[in-house]
């Protein structure tokens, strides 16, 4: 089977003028986080689409997605965690309580504030998985990257080597839990995404090629740029 896990768990610090967690902030009427599960109940070979969130947060998401018209049959929402690996391996659990661990089981892992993630990056994440064990989304890194002690200038970096982490990051379920709790606490709370998880194992991700439009909200521009970019698609429509 083919799962999504969308990770919504996080309580969005660095956008300032929110007061509630980004991923419930509507952009164009719509809330971020509708938006992100509509992106993948869109693709029909997506059996179930898993959203880790706040315990505090569930009643309200089960009422904003009944509102929203999400489909309850292909949506399960459930428990995140303590950090963002804790909310994705909360879904893995969930995953494989309810059915089972089957060897050609993947998990198309996404940043529930990453809404404008279209359709053809998901295909591709899942098309990556014919061949490869593991897969992520990147794009090359446009901006020249230097390496700093906080102060001054340590190494400007070679662009063409470096690219940016985006999200889906796909895996083998059975292969994400093996990896991950073959690490120890301290490895494990030194990773800031998914695929490094992986990477620490020794093993390789195949790139997928991500998208501009694919930004991560993280903080006040990034939502005002979601804003603006949400109320453009609406008029194009
Ligand atoms: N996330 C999660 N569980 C956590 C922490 C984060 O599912 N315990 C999710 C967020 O909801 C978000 C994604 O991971 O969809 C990317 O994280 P980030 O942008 O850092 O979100 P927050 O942790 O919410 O933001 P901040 O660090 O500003 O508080």
């Amino acid at each position: 089977m083919i799962f999504a896990g969308i990770v919504a768990g996080g309580c969005g610090s660095r956008v300032k003028s929110a007061v509630i967690p980004k991923q419930f902030i509507e952009i164009g009427g719509v809330p971020v986080i509708v938006r992100t599960v509509r992106a993948f109940l869109a693709v029909d070979s997506i059996d179930v689409v898993y959203v880790g969130i706040k315990p505090d947060w569930h009643e309200y998401t089960d009422e904003l997605f009944e509102r929203f018209g999400i489909d309850s049959r292909r949506v399960k929402v459930i428990d995140g965690g303590a950090d963002r690996n804790g909310t994705v391996m909360n879904i893995a659990e969930a995953i494989v309580a309810e059915h089972g661990e089957n060897e050609g089981d993947i998990i198309l892992t996404h940043d529930a504030v990453r809404p404008f993630v279209t359709e053809k990056i998901i295909k591709d994440n899942i098309e990556a998985m014919r061949e490869h064990s593991a897969c992520g989304t990147y794009m090359p890194a446009a901006d020249t990257i230097i390496r700093s002690d906080g102060d001054k200038v340590l190494e400007t970096l070679n662009r063409s080597e470096l690219y940016q982490a985006q999200t889906p990051q796909t895996f083998r379920l059975w292969e994400l839990r093996r990896n991950y709790y073959s690490l120890s606490e301290e490895q494990r709370g030194k990773l800031t995404d998914t695929c490094s998880v992986f990477t620490a194992c020794g093993e390789e991700i195949y790139i997928v090629m991500g998208e501009a439009m694919n930004f991560k909200i993280t903080t006040d521009s990034d939502l005002r740029m979601a804003e603006m970019a949400a109320v453009s698609e609406e008029r194009i429509k």
